[in-house]
């Protein structure tokens, strides 16, 4: 019989739901929340109140268009963490409660994890021992994945992740949130003619703060001496950020590559989807003799593809949850 899981995704501003059956995605639906653009940033009440709305048309539509019937379900995936409270919350309790109505098995997801395991919903999939670099909005990290369910976090942000950079960075030039897709469209006019200084920091960890502020200082320097300064020259502004920021996660990936030994090299989460990221990867890849891989477009960003692709090896593994699982903000890997 085929294994059929639903898996669902309400850690930060997306409601997302997806089943997958025998390992292969039938559904993928993200209902994003637009709302938050107006307030700059994702506002964590509103996250909540929308999720608590979006819920159940989302997965009633990724049950239809998987022509999967809930009764059929072999088991209800979901996202504990990391994540804020308020959002992980609607789906936690949504997946139990379906769990213990359909009387199948719950199985919890870490976020990370699941960006991560993005990776192997297509083909080609990479082999293990696989170095894995996954950036977005709320992480950065770099993991060597030896096994589906046999991850260890090698390298970490001390302060914002990659995705805030470029959206604080954004924030700063005047740019909509996120700014990160508007960053890497603009950097595409642009030349990286400004230089910003690359963060000192120790091992295989992050850290994006110290860019963030430099660039604070570069603008106010230069709207003082033209306030026309950051409107005349946006385009090689953003190529400048996107340039650097690009440059901090690909020598912390190349001295990863070469301390763990790993020529199987990924990226995944939101920030992989940043164009002059995918072009470093490759271009460092033929370089360097690594078999690269990046998740397609849609399984960069949130989605529940890569919750249920991760359900489905734990389903395998019988890794299930116990019904009093609670949502975990700070779950780390
Ligand atoms: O994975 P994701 O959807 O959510 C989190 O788990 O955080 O990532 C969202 C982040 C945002 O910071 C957004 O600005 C960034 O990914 N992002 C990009 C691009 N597309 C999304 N950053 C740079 N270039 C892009 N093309
Ligand atoms: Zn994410």
């Amino acid at each position: 019989m085929a294994i059929k899981i639903l898996a669902i995704e309400s850690s930060c501003d997306d409601t997302a739901a997806s089943v997958i059956v025998d390992g292969k995605i039938k559904s993928n639906v993200v209902a994003n929340q637009a709302i938050h653009n107006m307030y700059g940033g994702v506002v964590p009440e509103v996250a909540s109140r929308a999720h608590q709305i979006n819920i159940i048309p989302t997965i009633d539509t990724a049950l239809k268009k998987a022509e999967v019937d809930k009764k059929d379900l072999d088991a209800i995936a979901v996202v504990s963490g990391p994540g804020l409270m308020g959002s992980l919350i609607v789906g936690v309790t949504f997946a139990k409660t379906l769990a213990l109505t359909l009387d199948i098995p719950l199985i919890e997801i870490n976020h990370h994890q699941a960006h991560a395991m993005a990776l192997f919903i297509d083909e080609p999939k990479p082999r293990f021992p696989l170095l894995a670099m996954t950036v977005s909005g709320g992480h950065t990290q770099i993991s060597i994945m030896r096994d589906y369910n046999d991850i260890e976090v090698i390298g970490r942000t001390l302060d914002d992740a990659a995705g805030e950079a470029f959206d604080k960075t954004g924030k700063l030039l005047g740019l909509d949130y996120p700014a990160g897709p508007i960053i890497d469209r603009y950097s595409k006019k642009g030349s990286a003619i400004f230089e910003f200084p690359e963060p000192k920091v120790k091992d295989l960890d992050f850290s994006f703060s110290g860019l963030k502020t430099a660039i604070l200082y570069f603008v106010q320097k230069k709207k003082k001496e033209n306030p026309d300064f950051v409107k005349e020259n946006i385009y090689n502004i953003c190529a400048s950020v996107q340039d650097r920021i690009v440059s901090i996660l690909m020598n912390k990936l190349v001295k990863a590559a070469k301390m763990a030994g790993i020529r199987e090299v990924a990226i995944a989460g939101g920030v992989s989807a940043n164009s002059g990221l995918r072009e470093a990867l490759v271009d460092k890849g033929k370089q360097l003799g690594w078999n690269t891989y990046i998740p397609k477009f849609e399984y960069c960003t949130d989605n529940a593809a890569m919750v249920a692709i991760t359900a489905h090896y734990k389903y395998l593994d019988k890794k299930f949850a116990d019904l009093s699982l609670t949502p975990k903000p700070r779950y780390s890997l």
